[in-house]
């Protein structure tokens, strides 16, 4: 009977042990994602497409539910798309965003309220064709605001409020916006979203944030409407970069100089572009095109490893110096699911070959996820 007993015992132990070596297999298996390893330090995010969005680009949609916890729209609930005529609003696309970021328990920003660009002709004219007046354009603006907010209160977290309103030289913008109703547009725009949902974070955003002047103009204006008691929670630095520009201690002074205003930066459109700008200091305006140009796509049939070594590199200076700001940034947002979606092959120029996101153009993560991965489990565990 002893013998049994110790037989039995022995047995069980057996089948403990082999459990516990499997399970601990299964975790060297499990590749830890970008969503889990971000928790607790800034939401990591990526922009949806039209496909993504719709759920017909499934691989993309599977990338995304599985690195990512934020989502933005990357078109549709521009104005043109949402009210292409005046008073005729076509939600269809950007309901279903919003539902997919609440379906899969996710911090969904909108993205933008009051832009330059790609906003629809009516906006700014009569049926005359001439300018409206101040009085008009306060109010087009007000609905604007007041139903798209609206219709989103409580679903949406926060809100890209204005879009681009500074030049590089810390000026104003010489928008139809500011023509026509000068600066106090920004301020009556985060009031009419305010208004539409008091709950809802309100954001201003913009690119080359790097930029001494840009930044020097926004902390004005951002200093200006908080003097006005109006209220705005945070600053999104666009973040499209190159490889050599901006400098990272000048978009480290950005990060510092805004937080120092007491809201929370966000790095709202990363990407890395690999290709050569047709001209400096193009930033990320989207008017801007160029003819296409061969010599301009160099790397349409592969990317030399020279390249995608720096390349990898200057993400990791960027995630590290996130990493470093942990405190102040509140999300970091990709610009695009895979490369193949990229604006980045568009702009400047139509039809050039870039690689400037994670995942690849078969929707596989790049060697840099694992190792921006590494950077966050490296600095957790000596923490
Ligand atoms: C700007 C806008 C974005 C997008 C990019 C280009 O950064 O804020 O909505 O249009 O340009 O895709």
């Amino acid at each position: 009977m002893k013998v049994r007993i110790t037989q039995l015992s022995s047995f069980l132990i057996l089948i403990l042990l082999l459990q516990s070596a499997c399970s601990s297999k299964k975790q060297v298996e499990h590749k830890l994602t970008l969503q889990e390893v971000f928790t607790g330090k800034f939401y990591i995010g990526t922009a949806l497409n039209a496909n993504q969005i719709f759920g017909k680009d499934t691989a993309a949609v599977k990338v995304v539910k599985k690195q990512f916890n934020a989502i933005v729209a990357e078109n549709c609930m521009k104005s043109e798309s949402v009210q292409p005529k005046e008073g005729q609003f076509d939600f269809s696309l950007a309901d279903k965003f919003v539902e997919f970021g609440e379906r899969n328990n996710m911090y969904v920003t909108g993205h933008t309220l009051i832009w330059h660009s790609q906003v629809p002709g009516w906006f700014f004219i009569d049926e005359k064709g001439n300018d409206v007046s101040r009085n008009v354009l306060i109010e087009r603006m007000k609905n604007h605001i007041t139903t798209v907010v609206g219709r989103y209160k409580g679903r949406i977290k926060g809100w890209d409020v204005v879009n681009e309103a500074i030049l590089d030289d810390g000026s104003w913008r010489k928008s139809k916006f500011y023509e026509i109703i000068g600066e106090d547009f920004v301020r009556l725009a985060f009031e009419f979203a305010h208004e539409a949902d008091p709950k809802a974070e309100l954001y201003y955003n913009d690119y080359s944030m790097a930029n001494s002047g840009k930044r020097e103009g926004v902390i004005a204006m951002v200093k200006k409407l908080q003097e006005q008691d109006v209220r705005i929670d945070g600053i999104g630095m666009q973040g499209h970069l190159g490889l050599n520009y901006p400098e990272i201690n000048e978009f480290e002074k950005s990060i510092e100089s805004f937080a120092a205003l007491d809201v929370k930066v966000m790095i709202t459109e990363l990407d890395i572009t690999l290709l050569p700008m047709p001209r400096q200091n193009v930033g990320a305006d989207v008017s801007a095109s160029f003819e296409y140009q061969q010599e301009m796509n160099p790397y349409a049939e592969e990317l030399p490893d020279s390249v995608n070594y720096v390349f990898e590199k200057r993400y990791l200076d960027f995630f590290k110096l996130f990493l470093k700001h942990q405190e102040k940034i509140s999300r970091v947002t990709l610009w695009g699911v895979n490369d193949a979606q990229s604006w980045r092959n568009d702009w400047p120029m139509y039809g050039r070959t870039d690689y400037s996101l994670l995942f690849d153009r078969n929707n596989q993560p790049k060697p840099v996820v694992q190792k921006i991965i590494k950077e966050v489990t490296s600095l957790t565990k000596n923490s």
